[in-house]
């Protein structure tokens, strides 16, 4: 737990079920799908389908996804580097939530400090955080542009834009590499699958 608590005379107080005993009465289990890749690397897009295919399986999973979340729980959050540890930071302690209610989670943000990551895949228990690198190239990306913002960001109108004026450090250890500038999205989404059911994560 953390060593930087601002309260004092808090306690943390146990449900009655362990987790065991929960994913016996749910049957299913937690997890999360930690997304992580350029702006318009097809993060959400990919996190949607898998989301959307769990769903018609009857496993309950849901998708926190960067823009969405920055409408609100991280409203007051912007780009900076401090703000962007921030924000995943909080990400992780909300995907750990989802994963503790036996949901599976997939998160859609850039992420882009490997450290970072790397904090939110410590609160995880071993086995149940799946770094997911959605590996398109810049250049890629940059031709996608869905939101207009890369050539804002060339233009000089957005700063610290990932990828252009701020940096991106790749996973050194995913799980999982999608080629998403490459491959298909229904074989993206079916690769997350195979991982999920080839960890035991679920029955399909
Ligand atoms: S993260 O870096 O903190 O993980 P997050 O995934 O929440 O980023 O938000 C990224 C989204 O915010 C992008 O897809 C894009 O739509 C938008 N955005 C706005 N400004 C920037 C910026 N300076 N850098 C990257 N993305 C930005």
């Amino acid at each position: 737990m953390s060593s930087d608590i601002k309260s004092s005379n808090i306690t943390w107080h146990h449900g009655h079920l362990t987790a065991e005993e929960r994913f016996k009465k749910l049957g299913q289990k937690g997890a999360v799908l930690w997304l992580t890749g350029l702006s318009g690397s097809g993060k959400s897009t990919v996190a949607r389908e898998v989301e959307l295919a769990l769903v018609e399986n009857g496993i309950n999973a849901y998708v926190l996804d960067g823009d969405n979340i920055r409408h609100g729980l991280n409203k007051n959050l912007g780009f900076s580097p401090e703000d962007r540890s921030e924000n995943i930071r909080r990400i992780g302690e909300v995907a750990k939530l989802f994963a503790e209610a036996n949901v599976v989670v997939l998160t859609a943000f850039i992420s882009p400090y490997r450290a970072d990551r790397d904090l939110a895949r410590a609160l995880l228990p071993e086995g149940t955080f799946f770094e997911i690198f959605c590996d398109a190239s810049l250049e890629t990306c940059e031709q996608r542009d869905p939101k207009g913002l890369y050539k804002k960001a060339r233009a000089g109108e957005i700063p610290e834009f990932t990828g252009i004026s701020a940096p991106y450090e790749a996973p050194e250890k995913a799980e999982l590499i999608l080629k998403t500038g490459e491959e298909s999205l229904k074989d993206s989404t079916l690769r997350v699958l195979h991982l999920l059911k080839e960890r035991g994560m679920i029955n399909l």
